[in-house]
């Protein structure tokens, strides 16, 4: 249960990692653990939306995930296509704007006409922005946004490049989860994290379920957040 006063975070990030553990120990392949990550997906967008949570944004392909075995990246677009195709019409219904941050270009034709027709048929929703990183790297939106600024001939600022960043519509992270027991950032929100708070989750992401959110939201909520101050300047008390 989330503690008396504990703040729920506007924006919440999260690193799905697991899927492919989650497979193997059920000696079933990869991709049906991707699968259920996607039914995880799905509980943790309604959790979201039940606590009032503004912002999701999850990572689901980096940059890096093209060099896995050929079978595991198709299997992950045609999973994308087909996802796309059953969900967004409830998403729809429920308030959920969905955007789609990364280097998108890359993609094939018929996976990029999926993602525009998703972001267009949500674009009116208000309740959560639901942005789903694919084909995302950190260095990639850093490289990306600084490219468009010296394009326009900008001073290189860092409002200049947070303005071009590819999640710029929206405030940084207040918490960013990682689930598979890993201690690290993988590439993902390298500009937005810069004071975000951190939670890291042994269970896989296929197992991540809504208790597991509320534990990470009251962990997120006993934090005393200080962006370079005092512990006194941000409680409003004077130094002893
Ligand atoms: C995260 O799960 C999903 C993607 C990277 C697409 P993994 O597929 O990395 O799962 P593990 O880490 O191998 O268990
Ligand atoms: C990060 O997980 C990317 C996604 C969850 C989409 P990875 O499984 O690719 O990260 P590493 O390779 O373990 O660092
Ligand atoms: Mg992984």
């Amino acid at each position: 249960m989330r503690q008396p006063g504990g703040a729920v975070p506007r924006h919440i990030a999260i690193v799905m990692d697991g899927n492919g553990r989650w497979a193997t120990r059920r000696f079933l392949p990869r991709v049906a653990g991707h699968r259920q990550g996607v039914e995880s997906l799905r509980r943790c967008v309604q959790a979201c939306l039940d606590r009032g949570v503004q912002v999701l944004t999850v990572f689901a392909f980096s940059s890096e995930n093209w060099d896995r075995p050929q079978d595991e990246v198709s299997g992950l677009m045609s999973l994308m296509v087909s996802v796309l195709a059953k969900e967004v019409a409830p998403l729809k219904t429920n308030g959920v704007q969905l955007r789609f941050v990364g280097a998108l270009d890359a993609l094939s034709e018929k996976v990029r006409n999926g993602l525009q027709q998703a972001e267009r048929d949500t674009a009116g929703n208000r309740r959560l922005v639901l942005n789903i990183c694919f084909n995302y790297g950190g260095r990639w939106d850093i490289a990306q946004a600084a490219r468009r600024v010296a394009a326009s001939g900008q001073e290189i600022t860092e409002a200049s490049l947070n303005a071009a960043m590819a999640l710029a519509h929206v405030p940084d992270p207040d918490l960013v989860i990682r689930t598979g027991g890993e201690f690290r950032i993988s590439n993902f929100l390298l500009w937005q994290s810069a004071y975000s708070e951190f939670v890291f989750s042994d269970k896989l992401w296929p197992d991540f379920d809504p208790q597991a959110l509320d534990e990470a939201i009251a962990a997120y909520g006993k934090r005393e957040r200080r962006f370079g101050k005092t512990s006194e300047q941000v409680v409003g008390r004077q130094p002893a």
